[in-house]
């Protein structure tokens, strides 16, 4: 099927390694220029480059922290020099701070606010920054990578739960405000999903990932590929009439009807 949006700019944040690196190439793919956009400037030129040599877009790497406000000004501002604006925007983040705790021993402010910041401020400031560059042209596509512990919070997840869910939020108003632009906004909320490529940095022990694979009745990790053709999806033309909605991608973990 073609989703229809070759030759469309999409930026996708966090996106030097793991979910948003294989994001941007699943865009790629499709035809899509790709933005990327983190803070090791090495790695996103290295993804970058072999996006561009492997599916023959333009693929720009611009090195920066979507929590401090110069840089993703400059974010916005390079974009709009190098193409005039921006049609696809995935909202991709960092990971909630480590070590994963149970909620009752969740009692530093530290962790709290570096949860907020890293989960829920880095994509309104960012939002905030795109949202000019989408809005004149009359088509666009926003998906937020959230988590499917929105819907069945996980043990040891408050830090994300928490703030995913003011994404999720965020996103609703989104949508409600800028449909009349001609653009959807929608999350993308994971769970289970294979994490190897973080090595020497897995949150969870072999014991954890085994029993973590019995939560979904395919009794199996998911692959990135699969989140990455959902959010794809999603930016698709076809998928027009999708917007406010938040799709699940965790292989059945959640147990409602709805
Ligand atoms: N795996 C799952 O089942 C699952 C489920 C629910 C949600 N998620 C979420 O999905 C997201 C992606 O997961 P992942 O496994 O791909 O994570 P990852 O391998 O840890 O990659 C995170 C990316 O975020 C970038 N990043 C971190 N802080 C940043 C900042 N302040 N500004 C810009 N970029 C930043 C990192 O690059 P730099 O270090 O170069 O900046 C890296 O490219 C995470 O938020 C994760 O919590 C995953």
């Amino acid at each position: 099927m073609d989703l229809g949006i070759k030759d469309k700019v999409a930026l996708v944040t966090a996106s030097s390694g793991g979910m948003g690196r294989n994001i941007a190439h699943a865009l790629a793919a499709e035809g899509a220029h790709v933005v990327l956009f983190a803070r090791s400037a090495d790695k996103l030129e290295a993804a970058a480059a072999e996006i561009a040599a492997t599916h023959g877009v333009r693929a720009l790497a611009v090195a920066g922290d979507m929590l401090v406000p110069a840089d993703v000004l400059r974010l916005a501002q390079t974009i709009q020099s190098e193409f005039g604006g921006l049609d696809i925007l995935v909202l991709n983040t960092g990971r909630a701070p480590n070590p994963l705790r149970a909620t009752l021993q969740e009692t530093e402010e530290a962790r709290w606010q570096e949860a907020y910041r890293n989960q829920l401020w880095s994509v309104i400031q960012v939002a905030n920054q795109m949202l000019p560059l989408m809005t004149e042209r009359g088509w666009g596509r926003i998906v937020a990578i959230t988590s499917a512990s929105v819907k069945q919070p996980m043990p040891h997840h408050s830090l994300s739960t928490v703030f995913r869910s003011g994404v999720t939020a965020y996103v609703r108003h989104l949508a409600n405000e800028v449909g009349a632009h001609g653009i959807t906004a929608n999350c993308v909320a994971p769970a289970l999903i294979d994490t190897s490529h973080r090595v020497g940095a897995a949150a969870y022990t072999p014991e954890q990932m085994q029993a973590r694979k019995k939560m979904t009745p395919l009794g199996r990790m998911g692959q990135q590929a699969e989140v990455c053709g959902v959010v794809a999806f999603l930016a698709s033309s076809q998928a027009g009439f999708v917007t406010g909605s938040t799709v699940a991608v965790e292989g059945g973990m959640v147990g409602s009807l709805f």
